[in-house]
């Protein structure tokens, strides 16, 4: 593993806070996935944030803060819903998108009107954010268009360059990102589906959040392929799967497979991952299934497709947007 991984004990946490401080990068881990932050008010910091990922400036980055009480220093205004929102699921793993203070930097909201914020649950992130007592802007700490490091080896094997810091908290238990709400008059909008599910946001907020549409705030997280490996990946239903798998000896070709429900056929002799358990399980291994599935170097990647159930909703659409193909303009 390269690159300044170190063990999140009091004193790196305490030495991560002063590199924050510093104008310095540090990763760090979420209860959803790793993030690589920067000090959400220096300018030339969080610029560096993207260069380290590869990804285009305009794209805004969330902010992660320490209390709910410091909403009121990044948003000029909080909807009710918002509010109920945060009081219910802060801390943890819901990014709101609100309108943002005067004092919030462009650099931090791509130039637009909203700042997106989040108060994380993990007890490494709250530390770190109480050590160093400011905003720490970030984003996933993945380049540009990979999938979302959820180990500290996965962001030090994927960016362009180490931040000064990794802290290093084991694996992520959610796994895949939060859950993003924004407000359109009011009115709840979804824009990322994660592990705080439609049901839940709807039982505080006593309606569905709307689904997202052209009007809504630009989510770079919403471009096609996001989130894609390297190898093309496709999903199959598991008859397809069934059916694909079958033919195996007349096709000259490699192949991985992410398995849910079918077993592993005895003629089989690529890498096939079998991932069983409830869509929250599901969630927690799938980046690192991904990675897994992308290094066999296979000719083809297979996905058996998840259910289609409402639970399974941000699975889904992390893996429709993973098997979508190439795409030059991906986050
Ligand atoms: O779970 C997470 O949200 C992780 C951890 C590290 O907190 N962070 C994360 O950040 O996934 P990122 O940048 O990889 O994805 C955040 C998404 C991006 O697609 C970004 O465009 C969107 O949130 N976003 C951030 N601020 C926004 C804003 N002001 N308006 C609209 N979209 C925003
Ligand atoms: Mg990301």
């Amino acid at each position: 593993m390269s690159g300044n991984v170190v063990s999140a004990s009091a004193i790196a946490i305490d030495e991560a806070a002063r590199l924050l401080a510093g104008g310095e990068l540090v990763a760090f881990p979420t209860e959803t996935v790793y993030g690589l932050g920067a000090d959400a008010t220096n300018d030339e910091a969080v610029r560096r944030i993207f260069a380290v990922k590869g990804r285009p400036a305009d794209h805004p980055v969330i902010v992660h803060i320490a209390n709910r009480n410091d909403l009121g220093k990044w948003a000029r205004a909080v909807s009710k819903g918002a509010a109920q929102l945060a009081e219910a699921f802060w801390p943890g793993p819901l990014t709101l998108i609100l309108p943002r203070a005067s004092t919030v930097l462009d650099q931090v909201t791509g130039g637009q009107d909203n700042v997106g914020l989040r108060m994380p649950s993990h007890s490494i992130a709250r530390a770190l954010l109480n050590a160093f007592g400011g905003g720490i802007a970030a984003p996933s700490a993945n380049r540009f268009g990979h999938v979302s490091p959820t180990t500290a080896a996965h962001v030090a094997a994927d960016l362009r360059e180490a931040p000064a810091m990794i802290l290093d908290g084991g694996p992520c238990d959610v796994g895949i990102e939060s859950t993003i709400v924004a407000f359109r008059n009011d009115e709840p909008v979804l824009l990322r589906p994660g592990a705080i599910s439609v049901a839940e946001l709807a039982q505080v907020l006593g309606r569905s959040p709307l689904p997202p549409d052209a009007a809504a705030p630009r989510v770079s997280g919403s471009l096609t392929s996001h989130y894609a490996p390297r190898t093309p990946a496709s999903l199959l239903k598991s008859d397809a799967l069934r059916a694909e798998l079958a033919q195996l000896t007349e096709r000259d070709e490699q192949l991985a497979v992410l398995a849910r429900t079918l077993e592993r056929p005895a003629d089989f002799e690529g890498v096939w991952i079998a991932a069983r358990g409830d869509a929250a399980e599901f969630a927690r291994d799938l980046y690192a299934n991904l990675r897994a599935l992308d290094a066999a170097n296979a000719d083809a990647i297979l996905i058996e497709t998840p259910p289609d159930d409402p639970a399974w909703l941000a699975v889904r659409d992390r893996l429709t947007r993973a098997t979508q193909g190439e795409d030059d303009d991906r986050d």
